[in-house]
C-alpha cells in the first residue's frame, strides 16, 4: 500500500516507537504516582521524562502538560473547562468537529454564544475577520494551526496577539502541525492541544493538553490522581488536575520515542521533505486537466504538507475508491470538518485529501501521479 493518509494517523511508526511502546508495556506496567515501591516511582519518572521531551518541543512547562486520550479529548477539556455561562466564543472558519461540536454543544445548552470568523487567503484580512467579531463578553478564541483538509496555516501569533490585547483566552488545535511545523507558547498560545499519533509518530490513543502557568481551567473529568487523596475536591495543581485515572503508560512512553525521533530528524527537515513532495505532486497534478485544486500552489509556511483535490466530476469517495483499488490510501469526504468544506464550497462533494509523512518517497509520489493519469 502507498499511504497518503498521514493526516489521519502517521503510518508506519518509527521502529524506536514500536520498541519503546513494547518496553513501556513490559517494564512500566505499574501505576505512576500511586505507589512508594521502586517500580511505581521509576514509572512516574519515565512518564515525567516524556513531559520534558514535549516541553522542549513546545516551550510549555513540563508539569503543565496533561496526557489525554487524543486531541479531541484535550480540546474538549480545554474548551469546556474555559467557559462560563454568558460567554461568547469565536472559532476559525475551517475548524474540525473536535472544536465545532463541543462549542456548538455548549451553545445548544444555552451556556454560550459563538461566531465563526470568515475565511480569507489574505492573512491580514483573516485576522481582522476575527477582530470584527470580538464583543465585550468574548472570552475565548479557538483556532487550528493548520486545516486538516486544505493544509492552510493560520497566522497563530497574530491571532494570539489579538487575544492578548483583548484579554481573551487563546486555544490552539495543533493536530496537523505538531512535529511538522514549529508552534509554541511563544506564539501567544494559552492552551495547546495535540494528538500524539500524527506528526509526533506516537501510538494512537495518545495526546495532550499544554497549559500556560497563568491559565485556570475547570475540570470536566474528576477522579483518582494518586495525590491529595484525603480531599474530595480535585487537586488544583498540574498535571494531576487533568489526569484522573490510570494513564496509558505504554502509549505515552512510545510517544516519548516519537518526540525523540522528530527532534533528532529536526522539524525543519521533516517539513521541507514533506512540502517538497507536496510541491512535486501539485506541479505534476496541475498538468492533469481532470484535477481540480482548491488552494493555490503551497507556499512555504503558508501550508502544512496537506492538500485536497477532486478528479473529473467524480464524487471524492469514488476517486478514493479507485485509488484504493490500485493500492493507494487517501481520505475522501468531509474529513470531520464540514466548516472547512462550507468555506471552500466543497460541502456537496467533499474532497480527496493527500498527506505524506517523513517516510513518503518521491517514487511513491510518481506512482500516485501516474495512477491518476490512468484513472
Ligand atoms: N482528524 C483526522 C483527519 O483529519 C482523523 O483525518
Amino acid at each position: 500500500m502507498i499511504y497518503f493518509d498521514n493526516s489521519a494517523t502517521t503510518n508506519p511508526k518509527p521502529v524506536t516507537v514500536l520498541s519503546a511502546s513494547n518496553s513501556g508495556m513490559k517494564n512500566y506496567s505499574f501505576n505512576s504516582g500511586r505507589g512508594g515501591y521502586r517500580q511505581s516511582v521509576l514509572t512516574s519518572d519515565k512518564i515525567y521524562d516524556v513531559r520534558e521531551k514535549i516541553s522542549a518541543l513546545i516551550s510549555f512547562p513540563p508539569q503543565n502538560i496533561a496526557f489525554t486520550l487524543n486531541c479531541t479529548h484535550a480540546l474538549n477539556m480545554a474548551i469546556k473547562g474555559s467557559v462560563k455561562r454568558g460567554d461568547h466564543i469565536i472559532i476559525s472558519p475551517l475548524e474540525h468537529n473536535a472544536v465545532s461540536r463541543p462549542v456548538d454543544t455548549l451553545a445548544r445548552k444555552g451556556l454560550v454564544t459563538y461566531d465563526i470568523a470568515k475565511f480569507s487567503f489574505d492573512r491580514e484580512e483573516l485576522v481582522n475577520n476575527f477582530k470584527k467579531l470580538i464583543r465585550s463578553n468574548t472570552s475565548l478564541i479557538i483556532c487550528m494551526h493548520a486545516s486538516n483538509v486544505f493544509g492552510y496555516t493560520f497566522p497563530i501569533r497574530e491571532i494570539g496577539g489579538l487575544c492578548r490585547e483583548n484579554n481573551i483566552r487563546f486555544i490552539v488545535d495543533g493536530a496537523q502541525t505538531l512535529g511538522i511545523m514549529p508552534i509554541s507558547s511563544q506564539d501567544n498560545v494559552d492552551v495547546l492541544c495535540a494528538p500524539g499519533h500524527k506528526g509526533l509518530y506516537g501510538p494512537m490513543g495518545t495526546g495532550f493538553m499544554a497549559v500556560n502557568d497563568d491559565i485556570d481551567i475547570d475540570t470536566i473529568i474528576e477522579g483518582g490522581t494518586g495525590s491529595s487523596s484525603m480531599n474530595l475536591n480535585q487537586p488544583d495543581f498540574l498535571p494531576d488536575r487533568f489526569e484522573s485515572g490510570t494513564l496509558n503508560n505504554s502509549g505515552i512512553i512510545g510517544l516519548g520515542a516519537g518526540v525523540d525521533f522528530v527532534m533528532k530528524r529536526g522539524i525543519d527537515r521533516i517539513y521541507n521533505h514533506e512540502l517538497n513532495l507536496v510541491e512535486m505532486l501539485y506541479k505534476e497534478m496541475e498538468k492533469n486537466s481532470r484535477v481540480t485544486f482548491y488552494t493555490p500552489f503551497p507556499r512555504k509556511f503558508d501550508y502544512a504538507p496537506i492538500f485536497s483535490f477532486n478528479y473529473a466530476d467524480y464524487p471524492s469517495e469514488k476517486t478514493a475508491e479507485l485509488l484504493a483499488n490500485r493500492g493507494i490510501a487517501v481520505r475522501a469526504g468531509l474529513h470531520c470538518a464540514p466548516l472547512a468544506h462550507r468555506a471552500f464550497n466543497t460541502i456537496d462533494r467533499g474532497t480527496v485529501r493527500v498527506s505524506p509523512s517523513v517516510f513518503t518517497t518521491p517514487r511513491e509520489c510518481e506512482i500516485f501521479i501516474n495512477t491518476l493519469k490512468k484513472l
